[in-house]
C-alpha cells in the first residue's frame, strides 16, 4: 500500500472528532467478549473479599446463583467456576475432585436453576484438591502424567453431569484434552465444549489466584515441568495444533497481557476462536494502581480489554467482567 506524501496525507483529519474516531476504529469490545471467573465457597450467604484481589469476592453458592443472575442481566454471556476448598478435603488421590457434590458441581447446579441460559465454565485440574498444591498427582517429587489425566477425566465427566456447558483443562498434562473427549463423547455428553488452556505458561502472575483459591499454602516448588516456559512461542504453536488435533473447541492463551504475541500468532495460524485469560496478577497491578491513583484504574481496565480484542482474541475470561459490562452500558 503507498500512502500520499504529507501534507495530502494527514492522519490527524481521521482523529480530529469523535464521531470520526468511532468509524475508523478497527476493534469493538462488547459485553459478549467477556467470561467472569468467579470463587466458590462453602456456607451460606458468604461473601468474602480476597485480600490481593480487592474487588473480588468467594461467593457461598447461594451468592454466586445471586451474582450469575446479575451477570446475565448485564449481558456477560459466561461464568468459570473456581472452588475454594477447605483444607480438610484436599488429600493425595484427590477424589473431591470427582465428588458429584463438590462446590463446583454444587454451583454448576445453582447457577443452572437460577438462569438456565447462562454458560456454565468449570477448571478442569488437580490443585485445588490437592495436598500437594499441584495439578496432578505427586510422587518423590515428580508429577505424574497418565495417572493425573484419569483422574481429570473422571472430574470432567462429573463436570459434565453437573451441567457444565465448557470444560477447561487447565493442568497441562500431556494427552488430556483427547481422553476427556473420548469420554465425554462415550456419555453421550455431545455437546460439552472443551476450552483448551492450550498456551499456559509457568508464571508469577498467578500468585493471588492461589491465594484465592487457598493453594499457596500446599505447594511445594513450582509448576515449570507442566506449564510452559515464558520464553516459547513455536511452542504454543505446537500445543495449539495438538490440542485442536484431540478434539479442543476452542483454544486459550494463559496469562493474557504479557503473552498478547501469542494469542495474535494463534489466531493467524489457525484462525479458531481463542481466549485468554486476564488472570489474578494482572487484575491486581491494574486494580491496585487504580485504587493507589497511580493510574486512572476504570481507563486503564478498557484500555487492556481492548488490547486483547486487538490482539485478535474472540473472548477474555476477566475478573473485571462485571465493572466492565457497566462500564460498557453506561449504567
Ligand atoms: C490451576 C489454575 C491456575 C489459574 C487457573 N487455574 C493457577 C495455576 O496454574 O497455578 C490461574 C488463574 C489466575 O491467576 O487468575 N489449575
Amino acid at each position: 500500500m503507498t500512502q500520499a506524501p504529507f501534507p495530502a496525507a494527514r492522519f490527524r483529519r481521521a482523529r480530529a472528532s469523535a464521531g470520526r474516531r468511532a468509524l475508523a476504529r478497527e476493534t469493538s469490545l462488547e459485553v459478549g467478549d467477556l467470561i467472569w471467573p468467579v470463587f466458590v465457597r462453602d456456607g451460606e450467604n458468604m461473601e468474602e473479599e480476597v485480600p490481593s484481589m480487592p474487588g473480588v469476592f468467594r461467593r457461598s453458592v447461594d451468592r454466586i446463583a445471586e451474582a450469575a443472575v446479575e451477570a446475565y442481566e448485564l449481558g456477560i454471556p459466561a461464568i468459570c467456576l473456581f472452588p475454594y476448598t477447605d483444607p480438610s478435603k484436599k488429600t493425595k488421590d484427590c477424589a473431591e475432585a470427582w465428588n458429584p457434590e463438590n462446590l463446583s458441581n454444587r454451583a454448576t447446579r445453582a447457577i443452572k436453576a437460577a438462569v438456565p441460559e447462562m454458560a456454565v465454565m468449570t477448571d478442569v485440574a488437580l490443585d485445588p484438591y490437592n495436598i500437594d498444591g499441584h495439578d496432578g498427582f505427586v510422587e518423590d517429587g515428580r508429577i505424574l502424567n497418565d495417572e493425573t489425566v484419569e483422574a481429570l477425566v473422571k472430574q470432567a465427566l462429573s463436570q459434565a453431569e453437573a451441567g457444565a456447558d465448557i470444560i477447561g483443562p487447565s493442568d497441562m498434562m500431556d494427552g488430556r484434552i483427547g481422553a476427556i473427549r473420548e469420554a465425554l463423547e462415550d456419555n453421550g455428553h455431545r455437546d460439552v465444549m472443551l476450552l483448551s488452556y492450550a498456551a499456559k505458561y509457568a508464571s508469577g502472575f498467578y500468585g493471588p489466584f492461589r491465594d484465592a483459591v487457598g493453594a499457596s499454602g500446599a505447594l511445594k516448588g513450582d509448576k515449570a515441568t507442566y506449564q510452559m516456559d515464558p520464553a516459547n512461542a513455536e511452542e504454543a504453536l505446537r500445543l495449539v495444533e495438538r490440542d485442536l488435533s484431540e478434539g479442543a473447541d476452542w483454544v486459550m492463551v494463559k496469562p493474557g497481557m504479557p503473552y498478547l504475541d501469542i494469542v495474535a500468532r494463534v489466531r493467524d495460524a489457525f484462525g479458531v476462536p481463542t481466549f485468554a485469560y486476564q488472570v489474578s496478577g494482572e487484575y491486581a497491578m491494574i486494580k491496585g494502581a487504580g485504587l493507589n491513583g497511580w493510574v486512572d484504574g476504570e481507563k486503564v481496565m478498557m484500555e487492556s480489554l481492548m488490547a486483547f480484542k486487538r490482539a485478535g482474541c474472540n473472548g477474555i475470561l476477566t475478573y473485571f467482567a462485571p465493572e466492565a459490562a457497566r462500564l460498557l452500558r453506561g449504567s
